[in-house]
């Protein structure tokens, strides 16, 4: 079953021009638990239509007081102009509990040098990572690099230099502008693959093993970080990545699926129950399911938050590129239904 709770909105601060932060109370029993990087899912009810969106939590468990998300304006975006245009002090919004592994577990006795890579409102779950690092890792340090297109558009920018002054010795904060205009204390420029070793000789470099990277962003600021780190040897896995859209489908995956699309009969065995549908040409599985009325977990609906895995059991569909599952659970036969057409009609899709 999913978990749904209502929270209050106790706060709403305008951040820059386009992006407001929303702040929840947080209960007084039954306390909201996550970790720092995490997302909540906000269930938005627009014209009698409850729409799903997810935001990553920008506070810092046991640090800050309220539960926070950070919403920046998207053209034409239904939720985010929503959001940003109608919430208000005192509103109430439904959310599922936080979830997302793109987590920092703190630990007192932890002795790491995490690095942050973020443009944009990708510095929502970078935020939560450096307060919970500073606050709760007395023996660690946080460098983070900032791109953003000038310094209006810097979200958190006073609060970053608030924590710049108190943790001095500990906290390196570098940003990257496209528009310094009379700001010198920064790169010129946007995040650059070839830059990246060049940004990294400004902090001090930590033993491989005692280094963790996070990068959010836009995506080409983020392929550009990644292969930045990847001319600077950094092995794979200390590298976390954080996607808030899917990149778009290539052209030859556009070929490829439109080749086998075709209304498909497949099998969902959900909760002990077995349910035989028709996937239309197009829609994707969770669609389809959806339209039948099974109650399937789900949040994003863009394969990148991970909430909707199953199995397929039998049969073969086709999943679409850009996905959060990891090659081994792909092996293993592991989907993300949102993102999954069926190929063949005898397809089986197990939920745990
Ligand atoms: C794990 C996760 C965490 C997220 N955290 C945050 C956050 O902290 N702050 C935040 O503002 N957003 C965040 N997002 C994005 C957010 O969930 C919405 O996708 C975003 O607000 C747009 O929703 P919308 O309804 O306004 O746009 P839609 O109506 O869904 O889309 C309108 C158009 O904008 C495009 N689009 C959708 N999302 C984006 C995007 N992120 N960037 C550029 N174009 C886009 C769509 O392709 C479409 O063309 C996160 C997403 C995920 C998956
Ligand atoms: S609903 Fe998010 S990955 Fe499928």
């Amino acid at each position: 079953m999913e978990k749904i709770k209502t929270l209050k909105v106790v706060d709403v601060i305008k951040e820059t021009s386009d992006a407001i932060s929303i702040h929840f109370k947080q209960p007084f029993f039954k306390k909201i638990k996550y970790t720092p990087g995490q997302f909540l899912t906000l269930l938005v009810n627009i014209d009698g239509k409850v729409i799903r969106r997810c935001y990553s939590l920008n506070s810092a468990p046991k640090v800050d007081q309220t539960i926070s998300v950070t919403v920046k304006r998207i053209k034409d975006g239904k939720v985010s102009n929503f959001l940003f245009d109608t919430v208000k002090k005192g509103d109430k919004i439904k959310v599922l509990y936080p979830m997302g592994e793109f987590t920092m577990e703190p630990d007192p006795n932890a002795k790491r040098h995490i690095v942050l890579f973020g443009a944009g409102s990708g510095i929502t779950p970078l935020f939560s990572i450096l307060k919970s690092t500073l606050y709760k890792e007395p023996k660690s340090i946080v460098s983070l690099f900032y791109g953003n297109r000038d310094i209006e558009s810097i979200i958190f920018n006073e609060l970053l230099a608030n924590l710049k002054s108190e943790f001095s010795e500990r906290l390196n904060l570098i940003h990257i502008l496209e528009k310094p205009g009379d700001f010198s204390d920064c790169y010129k420029g946007r995040v650059e693959r070839t830059q990246v070793p060049v940004y990294l000789e400004k902090v001090p470099k930590w033993a491989v093993e005692e280094t963790e990277y996070y990068i959010c962003g836009p995506s080409g600021m983020m392929n550009e970080a990644e292969e930045g780190l990847k001319l600077c040897n950094v092995p794979e896995q200390f590298i976390h990545i954080e996607r808030f859209s899917a990149p778009p489908p290539t052209a030859q995956e556009m070929q490829t699926q439109g080749a086998f699309l075709e209304n498909r009969e497949i099998e969902i065995k959900h909760k002990g129950a077995s349910h035989q549908f028709t996937v239309l040409a197009k829609s994707n599985i969770l669609e389809a399911a959806l339209d039948e009325k099974l109650k399937l977990p789900y949040v994003c609906m863009d394969g990148i938050c991970g909430s909707c895995k199953a199995k397929v059991t039998s049969g073969e569909v086709y999943m679409r590129k850009g996905h959060v599952l990891t090659p081994k659970e792909v092996d293993e036969g592991y989907i993300l239904p949102c993102i999954c057409n069926p190929v063949t009609n005898n397809v089986v899709i197990e939920y745990a």
